[in-house]
């Protein structure tokens, strides 16, 4: 299995974002996470496929976007356009979960799916099959620089083994308040694709992607 650092750009200095995003990049984040928000699925609005666009010929990451979106399945063209290599969408957000997630696989992207803290580990089950990753959220969507939650270890630990079951190779992202501090417990419980933002951001983006690359390695 694969490990992997998806720094998100939400915690960055918009002002010096091409320059923080080469720091991840040089010290071995394989992909950059975009959180897109609409005020509507979650309370906040970020941005969208402008901020993507500019960055996409800027960067050889794998471009993550995590849309916290009302039916995102109005965007996923838009979103590849603008150089999503991989489109993660809500659960909660979709009316038809299926066809979402065939029309990102039918745009060429690699495939998604998301749930909510308040949402059981069982709910991704009949969607295993056409996915390519599982987003656990650690932390209710919206905002960056909330606490871990931690009954995320025992969902993380539930997907990770639905996956085994089916005898898939699915990856498992967790998303909201990991750091150095924390980042051992949710790879023990099986994810693979760590995102952080305010752990790498807020500081020296380089040095912190180091030391988050280190500790994956050492999983591999
Ligand atoms: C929350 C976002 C997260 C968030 C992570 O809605 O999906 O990606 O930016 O930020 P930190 O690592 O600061 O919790
Ligand atoms: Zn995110």
């Amino acid at each position: 299995m694969e490990y992997i650092l998806a720094p998100s750009i939400l915690a960055a200095d918009f002002k010096t974002l091409g320059e923080e995003m080469k720091k991840t990049e040089e010290n071995g984040a394989k992909y950059i996470h975009f959180d897109v928000m609409d005020g509507l699925f979650v309370p906040s609005i970020s941005f969208g496929m402008p901020v993507l666009a500019s960055i996409q010929n800027a960067t050889s990451q794998v471009m993550d976007a995590h849309l916290m979106i009302q039916e995102p399945i109005r965007y996923i063209e838009a979103f590849q356009k603008a150089g999503a290599d991989m489109i993660t969408v809500h659960l909660e957000a979709c009316e038809d979960v299926k066809s979402t997630l065939a029309k990102i696989r039918d745009c060429g992207m690699k495939v998604g799916l998301s749930i909510c803290p308040e949402t059981p580990a069982e709910a991704v089950k009949p969607y295993l099959e056409n996915v390519d990753m599982i987003l656990v959220m650690s932390v209710h969507p919206g905002f960056g620089g909330q606490k871990f939650i931690p009954e995320s270890l025992d969902k993380i630990r539930m997907v990770r083994e639905m996956i085994r079951e089916k005898d898939l190779s699915v990856d498992i992202q967790v998303d909201g308040g990991i750091y150095l501090s924390n980042v051992r417990e949710v790879l023990d419980a099986g994810a693979n694709v760590i995102v952080a933002g305010s752990a790498v951001f807020k500081g020296d983006a380089a040095q912190n992607t180091k030391e988050f690359m280190e500790i994956l390695k050492s999983y591999e």
